[in-house]
Protein backbone atom coordinates (compact mmCIF):
# COMPACT_ATOMS: atom_id res chain seq x y z
CA UNK A 1 0.00 0.00 0.00
CA UNK A 2 1.32 3.61 -0.97
CA UNK A 3 3.21 5.55 1.68
CA UNK A 4 0.41 8.44 2.79
CA UNK A 5 2.09 11.79 3.87
CA UNK A 6 -0.45 13.00 6.59
CA UNK A 7 -0.60 13.78 10.34
CA UNK A 8 -4.52 14.40 9.78
CA UNK A 9 -5.72 10.86 10.76
CA UNK A 10 -9.09 11.08 8.88
CA UNK A 11 -6.78 10.74 5.51
CA UNK A 12 -5.84 7.09 6.45
CA UNK A 13 -9.44 6.05 6.68
CA UNK A 14 -11.62 7.43 4.17
CA UNK A 15 -10.64 8.76 0.94
CA UNK A 16 -13.41 10.05 -2.47
CA UNK A 17 -16.03 7.94 -0.97
CA UNK A 18 -14.15 4.62 -0.24
CA UNK A 19 -12.44 2.60 2.70
CA UNK A 20 -8.79 3.44 2.65
CA UNK A 21 -8.35 1.59 6.07
CA UNK A 22 -4.42 2.58 6.18
CA UNK A 23 -4.54 2.21 10.31
CA UNK A 24 -0.85 1.53 11.01
CA UNK A 25 -0.12 4.38 8.78
CA UNK A 26 -2.73 6.33 10.78
CA UNK A 27 -1.35 5.08 14.16
CA UNK A 28 2.13 6.00 13.70
CA UNK A 29 1.48 9.65 11.60
CA UNK A 30 -1.49 10.88 13.34
CA UNK A 31 -0.46 14.60 15.36
CA UNK A 32 -3.39 13.37 17.46
CA UNK A 33 -5.07 10.13 19.61
CA UNK A 34 -7.21 9.49 16.46
CA UNK A 35 -11.01 9.75 16.90
CA UNK A 36 -9.65 11.92 19.72
CA UNK A 37 -9.92 8.33 21.76
CA UNK A 38 -8.40 9.65 24.89
CA UNK A 39 -11.24 11.70 25.56
CA UNK A 40 -14.20 8.70 24.76
CA UNK A 41 -14.68 8.66 28.73
CA UNK A 42 -16.68 11.59 28.66
CA UNK A 43 -18.84 10.01 25.50
CA UNK A 44 -22.62 8.87 26.69
CA UNK A 45 -21.98 6.31 24.19
CA UNK A 46 -18.87 5.12 26.28
CA UNK A 47 -20.71 5.99 29.70
CA UNK A 48 -23.88 3.39 28.74
CA UNK A 49 -21.31 0.93 27.19
CA UNK A 50 -19.80 0.81 30.50
CA UNK A 51 -22.85 0.54 32.54
CA UNK A 52 -24.09 -2.41 30.45
CA UNK A 53 -20.73 -4.27 30.49
CA UNK A 54 -20.63 -3.83 34.09
CA UNK A 55 -24.75 -5.46 34.30
CA UNK A 56 -23.11 -8.07 31.59
CA UNK A 57 -20.15 -8.89 33.77
CA UNK A 58 -20.85 -8.53 37.23
CA UNK A 59 -18.24 -10.92 38.53
CA UNK A 60 -14.90 -13.02 36.93
CA UNK A 61 -14.13 -13.09 33.57
CA UNK A 62 -12.31 -12.42 30.49
CA UNK A 63 -13.42 -9.55 28.56
CA UNK A 64 -11.76 -8.72 24.95
CA UNK A 65 -11.99 -5.11 23.36
CA UNK A 66 -11.76 -6.36 19.41
CA UNK A 67 -10.18 -3.31 17.73
CA UNK A 68 -9.28 -1.67 21.14
CA UNK A 69 -7.01 0.97 18.86
CA UNK A 70 -4.72 2.92 22.14
CA UNK A 71 -6.60 0.73 24.53
CA UNK A 72 -8.35 3.89 26.29
CA UNK A 73 -11.79 1.78 26.27
CA UNK A 74 -10.32 -0.90 27.66
CA UNK A 75 -8.49 0.79 30.46
CA UNK A 76 -11.98 1.66 31.02
CA UNK A 77 -13.60 -1.26 30.98
CA UNK A 78 -10.83 -2.40 33.44
CA UNK A 79 -11.79 -0.07 35.73
CA UNK A 80 -15.47 -0.63 35.80
CA UNK A 81 -15.10 -4.43 35.87
CA UNK A 82 -12.36 -4.18 38.61
CA UNK A 83 -12.27 -8.37 39.17
CA UNK A 84 -12.11 -9.71 35.19
CA UNK A 85 -8.91 -10.13 33.59
CA UNK A 86 -9.03 -7.50 30.71
CA UNK A 87 -7.53 -8.09 26.56
CA UNK A 88 -7.41 -5.56 23.66
CA UNK A 89 -6.31 -6.79 20.32
CA UNK A 90 -6.15 -4.40 16.91
CA UNK A 91 -5.16 -4.66 13.67
CA UNK A 92 -2.00 -2.06 14.13
CA UNK A 93 0.83 -2.84 15.52
CA UNK A 94 1.77 0.33 16.55
CA UNK A 95 -1.30 1.17 18.54
CA UNK A 96 -0.99 -1.64 20.50
CA UNK A 97 2.31 -1.10 21.54
CA UNK A 98 1.61 2.31 22.53
CA UNK A 99 -1.57 0.48 24.54
CA UNK A 100 0.70 -1.87 26.07
CA UNK A 101 3.07 1.35 27.40
CA UNK A 102 0.03 2.87 28.35
CA UNK A 103 -1.61 0.48 30.48
CA UNK A 104 0.17 -2.12 31.48
CA UNK A 105 -2.33 -4.11 33.46
CA UNK A 106 -4.16 -4.75 29.90
CA UNK A 107 -3.24 -7.59 28.01
CA UNK A 108 -2.65 -5.94 24.32
CA UNK A 109 -1.93 -8.07 20.82
CA UNK A 110 -2.33 -7.63 17.55
CA UNK A 111 -4.86 -9.04 15.19
CA UNK A 112 -7.04 -8.80 12.51
CA UNK A 113 -10.86 -9.58 12.17
CA UNK A 114 -10.79 -9.36 8.88
CA UNK A 115 -8.45 -12.47 8.83
CA UNK A 116 -9.55 -16.18 9.75
CA UNK A 117 -9.00 -15.76 13.67
CA UNK A 118 -8.51 -18.65 16.20
CA UNK A 119 -9.57 -18.14 19.98
CA UNK A 120 -7.47 -20.25 21.97
CA UNK A 121 -9.64 -20.02 24.90
CA UNK A 122 -12.54 -17.98 24.20
CA UNK A 123 -13.67 -14.66 26.07
CA UNK A 124 -16.80 -14.78 28.56
CA UNK A 125 -17.19 -10.87 27.52
CA UNK A 126 -16.30 -9.43 23.86
CA UNK A 127 -16.44 -5.67 23.55
CA UNK A 128 -16.30 -3.72 20.04
CA UNK A 129 -16.59 -0.30 19.69
CA UNK A 130 -17.00 2.19 16.87
CA UNK A 131 -15.03 -0.44 14.34
CA UNK A 132 -17.74 -1.71 11.61
CA UNK A 133 -17.37 1.41 9.54
CA UNK A 134 -13.78 -0.38 8.84
CA UNK A 135 -14.67 -3.70 8.83
CA UNK A 136 -18.01 -3.94 6.82
CA UNK A 137 -16.25 -5.64 3.64
CA UNK A 138 -15.47 -8.82 4.78
CA UNK A 139 -18.40 -8.58 7.29
CA UNK A 140 -18.84 -12.31 7.19
CA UNK A 141 -15.41 -13.31 8.41
CA UNK A 142 -15.78 -10.31 11.30
CA UNK A 143 -19.07 -11.91 12.48
CA UNK A 144 -17.22 -15.24 12.30
CA UNK A 145 -14.60 -14.41 14.06
CA UNK A 146 -16.29 -12.58 16.82
CA UNK A 147 -18.82 -15.18 17.49
CA UNK A 148 -15.46 -17.76 17.71
CA UNK A 149 -14.08 -15.37 20.42
CA UNK A 150 -16.74 -15.67 22.51
CA UNK A 151 -17.40 -18.09 24.66
CA UNK A 152 -20.47 -20.77 24.87
CA UNK A 153 -23.07 -19.04 26.70
CA UNK A 154 -20.56 -15.81 27.23
CA UNK A 155 -21.33 -11.97 26.11
CA UNK A 156 -20.98 -9.66 22.99
CA UNK A 157 -21.41 -5.72 23.60
CA UNK A 158 -21.62 -4.03 20.84
CA UNK A 159 -21.27 -0.02 20.49
CA UNK A 160 -21.88 1.26 17.03
CA UNK A 161 -22.75 4.82 15.52
CA UNK A 162 -24.45 5.36 12.69
CA UNK A 163 -24.88 8.35 10.01
CA UNK A 164 -28.08 9.93 9.61
CA UNK A 165 -29.90 7.05 7.77
CA UNK A 166 -31.55 8.85 5.08
CA UNK A 167 -28.07 9.74 3.61
CA UNK A 168 -25.69 8.20 1.67
CA UNK A 169 -22.58 6.65 3.35
CA UNK A 170 -19.73 4.30 3.08
CA UNK A 171 -21.14 0.93 4.06
CA UNK A 172 -24.35 1.43 3.74
CA UNK A 173 -25.02 -1.42 0.97
CA UNK A 174 -23.66 -4.03 4.26
CA UNK A 175 -25.18 -2.06 7.28
CA UNK A 176 -27.91 0.08 5.98
CA UNK A 177 -29.77 0.47 9.77
CA UNK A 178 -28.93 -1.00 13.03
CA UNK A 179 -31.12 -3.70 13.02
CA UNK A 180 -28.83 -5.19 9.82
CA UNK A 181 -25.99 -4.80 12.60
CA UNK A 182 -27.61 -6.67 15.38
CA UNK A 183 -29.34 -9.57 12.86
CA UNK A 184 -26.11 -10.13 11.71
CA UNK A 185 -25.02 -12.26 15.05
CA UNK A 186 -29.14 -13.26 15.51
CA UNK A 187 -28.43 -17.13 14.43
CA UNK A 188 -25.67 -17.71 17.22
CA UNK A 189 -26.61 -14.81 19.96
CA UNK A 190 -30.11 -13.96 21.73
CA UNK A 191 -29.98 -10.27 21.73
CA UNK A 192 -30.37 -9.35 25.97
CA UNK A 193 -30.11 -5.32 25.71
CA UNK A 194 -30.43 -3.25 22.97
CA UNK A 195 -30.45 0.43 23.34
CA UNK A 196 -30.80 3.07 20.72
CA UNK A 197 -30.21 6.67 21.43
CA UNK A 198 -29.46 9.92 19.64
CA UNK A 199 -26.43 11.63 21.07
CA UNK A 200 -26.44 15.34 19.36
CA UNK A 201 -23.72 16.55 21.93
CA UNK A 202 -21.25 15.36 19.92
CA UNK A 203 -22.29 17.17 16.67
CA UNK A 204 -20.16 14.76 14.85
CA UNK A 205 -23.09 13.65 12.66
CA UNK A 206 -22.28 10.32 13.34
CA UNK A 207 -24.19 10.26 16.74
CA UNK A 208 -27.03 7.85 16.09
CA UNK A 209 -26.05 4.77 18.23
CA UNK A 210 -27.16 1.29 18.54
CA UNK A 211 -25.44 -0.18 22.02
CA UNK A 212 -26.29 -3.67 22.26
CA UNK A 213 -25.75 -7.21 24.10
CA UNK A 214 -26.46 -10.82 23.21
CA UNK A 215 -25.21 -14.15 24.32
CA UNK A 216 -24.10 -16.47 22.68
CA UNK A 217 -26.64 -19.75 22.44
CA UNK A 218 -24.74 -22.91 24.02
C1 LIG B 1 -12.77 4.11 15.88
S1 LIG B 1 -11.41 3.15 16.42
C2 LIG B 1 -12.09 2.50 17.91
C3 LIG B 1 -11.02 2.24 18.94
C4 LIG B 1 -11.54 1.74 20.29
N1 LIG B 1 -12.45 0.63 20.12
C5 LIG B 1 -12.23 2.84 21.06
O1 LIG B 1 -13.44 2.75 21.27
O2 LIG B 1 -11.56 3.80 21.45
C6 LIG B 1 -11.47 1.74 15.31
C7 LIG B 1 -10.34 0.76 15.54
O3 LIG B 1 -10.55 -0.39 14.70
C8 LIG B 1 -9.26 -0.88 14.36
N2 LIG B 1 -9.39 -1.79 13.21
C9 LIG B 1 -9.68 -1.46 11.94
N3 LIG B 1 -9.67 -2.54 11.17
C10 LIG B 1 -9.37 -3.60 11.96
C11 LIG B 1 -9.22 -4.98 11.73
N4 LIG B 1 -9.37 -5.50 10.49
N5 LIG B 1 -8.91 -5.78 12.76
C12 LIG B 1 -8.74 -5.26 14.01
N6 LIG B 1 -8.87 -3.96 14.29
C13 LIG B 1 -9.19 -3.12 13.27
C14 LIG B 1 -8.48 0.37 14.05
O4 LIG B 1 -7.09 0.16 14.03
C15 LIG B 1 -8.97 1.29 15.19
O5 LIG B 1 -8.12 1.21 16.28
Amino acid sequence: MAEIESADYHDFVFKDGRLVGEFEQMYSKSSVAPWHQDEDGARLDCKIALGIAEFALPGHGKVLEAGCGLGYFADLLAKRLPQARIFGCDISPTAVHNAGSMFPGIGFSVADLKKPMQAAEPYDLVVIRGCFWYLFDAIDMVVSNLTALVAPGGRLLVAQNFPPLDRDFIGKDILPCPEALVGLFAPAFKTLVDCRFADRTANGGNDDWVVFLSEKIP
